[in-house]
């Protein structure tokens, strides 16, 4: 019996139809009725699909010119000053400088490290502007226009100071490079516990129940053994009975005042925030509570004793130093809090003039870690001028490389012209132009005379005089 005419048959477009209908039927065995108007309309159908590909016959000169021109648009030039790409060169030797200057050149994240580098040794110094003539306030003074800096924000993760970035943050807080921190909880109270225990290197794998077991907790591929948080708690209790005595006097405590005062109290040149105590270099943690230091600051509550410890202030504070900058560069190793926090603050003066980001995340999901720079053009927390740097990658990788071509290397500049007791010319970027005179300065006095810090000329060193400016607020709170 013939079936009826499906809508394909009515001249309309169903190849499914068409097609499913065509299909034997496993079942009864009888083979496809189709009529021949059903098979000619699916013929057509079938024919709107697929094209003959026709490889008989040759490319004309005509097809070939078109296609020569679809893959050769020919070059206007490039819309922008650029640099031809250039690797480092071993035939030179192994010059670790060379290698690390090459990187500008060499492409991605490599050039990202080069542009962050470029980006420090740009912070600005008030002698890198030409005098004004007509304004009655302008600061005439060699001596201190070279000394009026940029204010250095550092912000980084608390795993930086698990990891042998302490010793990098350290010398930059030991010589006043920087001049102020934001970090979390663990920023600071790993950088305690090293002072009396260490953390070791182990691997990413070990098993997390076998360590359990041992007393050990994992950071990546470091250990933390369990036994430098008891000797933490042994220095810090006697200070947490100090801090509550001078609370029941009236002292009103906040996270800086808080870290300052463990800072004085470990009395050990090791830890980055003894240097802080020693050059006045104010340290935020907004969230000072998520780490061992809640763990404790809630036994200690538990006993009856609790400090109350008011971050109002530290806001205050912080974006205080942020205002009140001349000019304001970010240097924000990793992400999170420590990242926002120092960006926020710049907010209220209307943006960094500089800033190098260096984390791992991405943008894709809308964190504020991930946030390119750009990002924070539009928040007015960099200003819209600025040329700031997001380099991606691993902060252990990256630090010192950008420490070492930066801060370090004027540093030692100035310490080889310094014994010398020599004029140098510096060579970092922003000091390219001009003589720089130097007193003789040795780390050790730079370290414990804030008089010898003075003199030296640092990318991002505040003067005495700005700093004092910057700090007053930090120093008075300190003194209450
Ligand atoms: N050792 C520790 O990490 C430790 C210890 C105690 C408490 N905590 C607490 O954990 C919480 C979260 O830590 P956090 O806010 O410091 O940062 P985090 O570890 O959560 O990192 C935040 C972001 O920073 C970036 N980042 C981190 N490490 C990086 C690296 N090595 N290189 C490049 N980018 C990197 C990543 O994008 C990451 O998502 C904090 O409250 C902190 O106090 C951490």
């Amino acid at each position: 019996m013939t079936p009826p005419p499906t809508s394909a048959s009515n001249g309309q477009s169903n190849t499914h139809a068409a097609a499913s209908s065509s299909r034997p039927n496993n079942n009864s065995q009888t083979p496809s009725t189709l009529t021949d108007e059903q098979l000619a309309t699916l013929a057509a159908d079938t024919q709107a699909f697929t094209t003959p590909l026709e490889l008989e016959t040759p490319l004309s000169n005509e097809e070939m010119g078109a296609a020569d021109h679809q893959l050769c648009v020919r070059c206007t030039g490039i819309p922008f000053e650029t640099k031809p790409v250039r690797g480092y060169d071993f035939n030179e030797g192994i010059n670790w400088e060379k290698i690390v200057d090459s990187y500008l050149t060499s492409g991605f994240q490599a050039t990202a490290v080069g542009r962050a580098i470029d980006e420090i040794n740009r912070m600005w110094r008030l002698s890198d502007e030409p005098i004004d003539p007509n304004n009655p306030n302008e600061i005439l003074d060699p001596e201190v226009r070279r000394n009026t800096k940029c204010t250095i924000f550092l912000g980084y993760t608390s795993n930086m100071a698990s990891s042998g970035m302490r010793e990098i943050i350290r010398y930059l807080a030991q010589h006043r490079m920087i001049d102020c921190i934001v970090t979390t909880a663990g920023g600071i109270e790993e950088d305690f516990m090293k002072c009396n225990g260490d953390t070791y290197l182990g691997e990413f794998s070990l098993s997390g129940a076998d360590l359990r077991k041992r007393g050990i907790n994992r950071i990546g591929n470091l250990l933390l053994p369990n036994d430098n948080y008891l000797r933490f708690d042994d220095f810090i209790w006697p200070v947490l009975d100090q801090m509550y005595e001078e609370q029941q006097n009236g002292f009103k405590w906040t996270p800086s005042k808080f870290i300052d005062r463990l800072g004085k109290e470990i009395d050990n040149p090791d830890s980055i925030y003894y240097w802080c105590h020693k050059n006045n270099i104010p340290v935020f943690c907004p969230a000072i509570t998520d780490g061992a230091l809640g763990e404790i600051l809630h036994f200690y509550a538990f006993e009856g004793t609790p400090l109350n410890i008011d971050v109002v202030p530290d806001i205050c504070l912080v974006e205080k130093i942020a205002i009140r900058a001349k000019r304001s560069g970010m240097i924000i190793v990793g992400a999170g809090v420590a990242k926002h926090h120092i960006s926020n603050a710049n907010l209220k003066r209307g943006g960094a003039d500089y800033a190098v980001y260096i984390n791992t995340a991405q943008e894709f999901d809308g964190c504020d870690s991930g946030a390119r720079p750009d990002e924070a053009v539009s928040w007015g927390k960099i200003r819209p001028e600025a040329t700031p740097v997001k380099v991606y990658g691993e902060a252990t990788l990256v630090l010192p490389i950008i420490v070492g071509r930066t801060f370090a290397r004027a540093h030692q500049e100035l310490l080889v012209a310094a014994k010398a007791g020599q004029t140098v010319q510096s060579t970092t970027s922003v000091q390219e132009k001009k003589q720089v005179s130097i007193k003789h300065v040795t780390t050790k006095q730079a370290a414990t005379k804030q008089a010898a810090a003075k003199q030296n000329t640092v990318p991002g060193q505040l003067s005495s005089a700005m700093h004092a400016q910057a700090q007053s607020g930090h120093s008075k709170l300190r003194a209450k």
